[in-house]
């Protein structure tokens, strides 16, 4: 081939490439989200490397801090300047919030042709849609009232692993005797609030729950039995350590996979630690419903949110981004490193851990007789204002030791009217 043949055919493929690169630049998605501990980045992974598979590129936004409240406080300032990114991790009664703000593009035409109404629980799918059109797309279901332990250190304290509140304690007093920390926890105010939520459930059952932390009843969250839950919560921190103070919560699960602490309460994503660290469920570390939970299911649906943009290439890579997510590969891959169970219910579950099979047939089982409720700590339940007035009240009193729990039930209940108007 004479020389100026070559030339031009490598400038041709030079050129070709810049064009191809051009245009993955062109179909990129942004998306915001906190997935930053190991087990989460591992799940955010997957969906990164789909898109870039069919040719798109991602703009990873995220944003450190579980419960997401820093990442919605950067989301916000982003959209107040007219900047927001294709897709952001924006869950529950929030979804509402945006779609109000005429800020959500419709996902109807990718729900349409690839059968969403068929394929989601409705529990699932009320929680996607605004003004009756789609615009979220389910990544998994997690459940929050979960307890996890090691095994090792509950064998060396010679204790099971505790059904009840009652058992808690008392496993925490033999455990403590034992050398270990006996409950692993972050001092952060979504997680003093993940855990209180387990304690309501756990000390006065899922409707009481339903009707104090979901309906806001003031004759719920102001009486006897929650002032009773309230000093139950407190009684936790006998079981925990003085270091726990800012701990970001997949710290707290390192220290019951290193051994130092018996356990954590946490919901399913701490699972993606273990995953992460190569340990097998129910036997290098064990699971259970928050003790007293067994009947109830909090859930928390991670979901991506598309923000209405005006670039066709970039609207194409959002419904794109939206229909890989509910296929059959990212659900699995992106589940099975999540700690997670896939948002819908008809694939095979073979391939997941007892943890996970346990999930999905408590979900099933208490959507069936009563008991799946929306979880208040993770944005399922209330609207973000409400829900910021609880944590404050719920972290206030968690560290203070003055505070008694009628004066925190009392301001439970101003904290649900004041945010209301
Ligand atoms: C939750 C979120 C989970 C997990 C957790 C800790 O709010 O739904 O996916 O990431 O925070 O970061």
């Amino acid at each position: 081939m004479p020389m100026l043949k070559k030339t031009t055919l490598a400038l041709a493929t030079t050129l070709a490439g810049l064009t191809l690169a051009a245009q993955t630049q062109a179909n990129e998605v942004e998306v915001l989200h906190w997935w930053t501990s190991g087990g989460e980045a591992r799940a955010a992974n997957v969906l990164k490397e789909l898109m870039e598979a069919e040719g798109y590129g991602w703009k990873d936004f995220a944003v450190a801090g579980g419960g997401g409240e820093t990442a919605m406080t950067v989301l916000k300032s982003r959209a107040m300047s007219g900047n927001p990114p294709s897709a952001a991790q924006i869950k529950g009664p929030e979804i509402q919030e945006w779609g109000e703000l005429g800020l959500l593009g419709s996902l109807n035409d990718v729900a349409e042709a690839e059968g969403w109404d068929a394929l989601l629980p409705d529990v699932v799918a009320d929680v996607m849609q605004y003004d009756g059109e789609y615009v979220a797309v389910p990544v998994n279901v997690h459940r929050v009232n979960w307890l996890w332990a090691n095994p090792e250190v509950l064998d060396d304290a010679g204790v099971e692993m505790p059904t009840t509140l009652d058992e808690l304690f008392e496993a925490g007093d033999a455990i403590r005797e034992a050398g270990y920390i006996p409950l692993a926890h972050g001092g952060q105010a979504w997680q003093d609030a993940t855990i209180f939520e387990s304690v309501v459930i756990g000390s006065q059952g899922g409707e009481f729950y339903q009707r104090a932390l979901v309906d806001l009843d003031p004759e719920a969250l102001g009486g006897e039995q929650m002032v009773d839950a309230l000093e139950e919560f407190k009684r936790l921190r006998e079981l925990m350590d003085d270091g726990m103070s800012g701990r970001d919560w997949n710290i707290a699960t390192g220290m019951v996979i290193d051994g130092e602490a018996a356990m954590q309460l946490m919901g399913d994503w701490a699972k993606g630690e273990f995953t992460a660290r190569g340990l097998t469920a129910g036997e290098d570390y064990l699971c259970a419903p928050a003790p007293g939970t067994e009947d109830v299911f909090a859930f928390n649906i991670d979901s991506l949110a598309m923000f209405r943009v005006s670039d066709e290439d970039e609207q194409e890579a959002q419904q794109a981004l939206a229909r890989l997510v509910l296929e059959p590969t990212f659900q699995e891959t992106f589940n099975l490193a999540k700690g997670s169970i896939p948002a819908r219910p008809d694939l095979d579950m073979s391939e997941f851990d007892s943890c996970a099979q346990q999930s999905l047939s408590d979900f099933q089982r208490t959507a069936e007789e009563g008991g799946l409720v929306p979880s208040m700590a993770h944005g399922m339940a209330v609207r973000a204002d409400i829900q910021g007035a609880i944590f404050d009240v719920v972290t206030n009193y968690f560290n203070d030791e003055d505070m008694q729990a009628e004066e925190a039930a009392e301001r439970l209940v101003n904290a649900a009217e004041a945010a209301s108007f």
